[in-house]
C-alpha cells in the first residue's frame, strides 16, 4: 500500500503523522524516539519567541536539533512580528525545517504577552506575524490554531484564510474550542470544513490514541496530515503502529517490559546530562509515563517519583528490571 505523503512548502514527508508540540514533553529525547518508532515529523515545545531573541539560555534549549530527528518543526510563540521574524531567522540557523506560530495556548504564560489563542482572537494581528515569519526565513511557515473562542465564536475558518494568504504552507487545527480545553470530544468535523477553505494542507489534530483513529481522521476529513499529542506520552511505539496500518501491514507487538525499561534508562540518560541536563521534576514527568503495562510496576514508580536525585532514578529501574529478568529465567 503507498503510504500517503504530506507536503509543506518544498519538503515532502511521509508518513504524514507527527508528534504535536507539548510544552514539558517534545523535549529532543521525546522526538527521537518518535522518530525512530516512525512518526515522519515532530514539533518542538513552544518556544517563546521574545526570550529566544533576548539569548536566554533555557529557552535557547529547546531549540537543540538533532540531526536524526529531521524533518522538525519549531514552534513559536509571541505576538511581536519582528520579535517573530528575528526569532524565525534564529530557528532557521539552528536547523529548523518548519517554524510554525503558536495560535492556540491557553497557557497563562503565552496568553500574559498577547501570543497564542490571544494573538488567534486578533486575525488581522496573527496574520501580520505569519507575515513577519515568513519574510524572515526560507522555511516553509505553518500556524498551528483552536476551533475559536467558545463554540459560538468558531473564527477558525476566517482566521486559516487570513493566515494562508499571509503566507502559511500550512494549517494545524486542533480541534476544539478554547473554552473546552482538554475536555470533551475534538469536533474533526471541523478540520473536515478547514480541508475544504483552504488550499493548503491541513493538518487535523485532537483525540487520536490509536491506529485506527488516525486513520479515521485521515479518511473522514481528507486532512493532509494528523498530529498525535497526549496518546505519545509514554507510548512512542503508537507511531509505529500507524506506519504498520498505512502501509497495510500488521500491527506490531505491543513494547515489551525490556524494551520498556531500556527506553526509559535512555530516556534518563539523555535528560541528566550535557547540554539538555532537566531538573529532577522535568526528569520524573517525562520519564514516569513510560514506565506501565508491565507486572507490580507501581513500585517502580512510587520509587521513581520519590528519588531525591538521577543515580536513584536509575538505579530504581535497573533492580526492578533485575527483577523482571529473574522471573522471567534469563
Ligand atoms: C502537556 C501538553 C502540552 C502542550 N503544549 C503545547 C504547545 O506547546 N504548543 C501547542 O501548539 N499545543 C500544545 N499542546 C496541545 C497539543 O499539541 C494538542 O493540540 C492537544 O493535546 C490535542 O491533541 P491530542 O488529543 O492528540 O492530545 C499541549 C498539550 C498538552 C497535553
Amino acid at each position: 500500500m503507498t503510504v500517503p505523503a504530506l507536503r509543506l512548502g518544498g519538503l515532502r514527508i511521509s508518513p504524514p503523522i507527527g508528534l504535536a508540540p507539548m510544552a514539558g514533553f517534545t523535549t529532543l529525547p521525546m522526538r527521537l524516539m518518535a522518530r525512530r518508532a516512525g512518526a515522519g515529523f515532530v514539533y518542538t515545545e513552544m518556544v517563546p519567541a521574545e526570550a529566544l531573541v533576548r539569548g536566554c539560555p533555557i529557552v535557547r534549549r529547546r531549540l537543540a536539533i538533532s540531526p536524526r530527528e529531521h524533518p522538525v518543526i519549531v514552534q513559536l510563540y509571541g505576538a511581536d512580528p519582528s520579535v517573530l521574524a528575528d526569532a524565525a531567522a534564529i530557528a532557521e540557523d539552528a536547523g529548523a525545517d518548519v517554524v510554525d506560530l503558536n495560535l492556540g495556548c491557553v497557557a497563562p504564560e503565552a496568553l500574559r504577552c498577547g501570543a497564542g489563542a490571544a494573538l488567534a482572537a486578533q486575525p488581522v494581528a496573527a496574520a501580520a506575524c505569519v507575515a513577519a515569519i515568513a519574510s524572515a526565513t526560507r522555511r516553509p511557515v505553518t500556524a498551528k490554531l483552536r476551533a475559536g473562542t467558545s463554540p459560538a465564536n468558531r473564527s477558525y475558518l476566517d482566521l486559516a484564510k487570513r493566515l494562508v494568504n499571509a503566507g502559511a504552507s500550512a494549517v494545524a487545527l486542533h480541534a476544539r474550542t478554547v473554552a473546552q480545553g482538554f475536555r470533551g470530544r475534538a469536533d474533526w468535523r471541523l478540520i473536515a470544513d478547514l480541508v475544504e477553505a483552504v488550499q493548503v494542507p491541513v493538518l487535523g489534530n485532537g483525540d487520536v490514541r490509536s491506529a485506527d483513529d488516525a486513520l479515521a481522521m485521515l479518511a473522514t476529513t481528507g486532512c493532509a496530515g494528523v498530529l498525535v499529542g497526549r496518546a505519545a506520552i509514554g507510548n512512542p511505539w503508537l507511531f509505529g503502529g500507524i506506519t504498520a496500518r498505512l502501509q497495510g501491514c500488521s500491527m506490531p507487538a505491543a513494547p515489551s517490559p525490556g524494551e520498556r525499561l531500556a527506553a526509559a534508562l535512555w530516556l534518563i540518560g539523555m535528560l541528566s546530562s550535557g547540554p539538555l541536563a532537566y531538573d529532577l521534576p522535568a526528569l520524573q514527568r517525562q520519564v514516569l509515563p513510560l514506565l506501565r503495562e508491565m507486572p507490580g510496576i507501581k513500585k517502580l514508580r512510587e520509587a521513581v517519583a520519590a528519588a531525591r536525585c538521577v543515580e536513584e532514578m536509575r538505579q530504581a529501574v535497573m533492580t526492578y528490571w533485575a527483577s523482571v529478568r529473574q522471573e522471567a529465567g534469563a
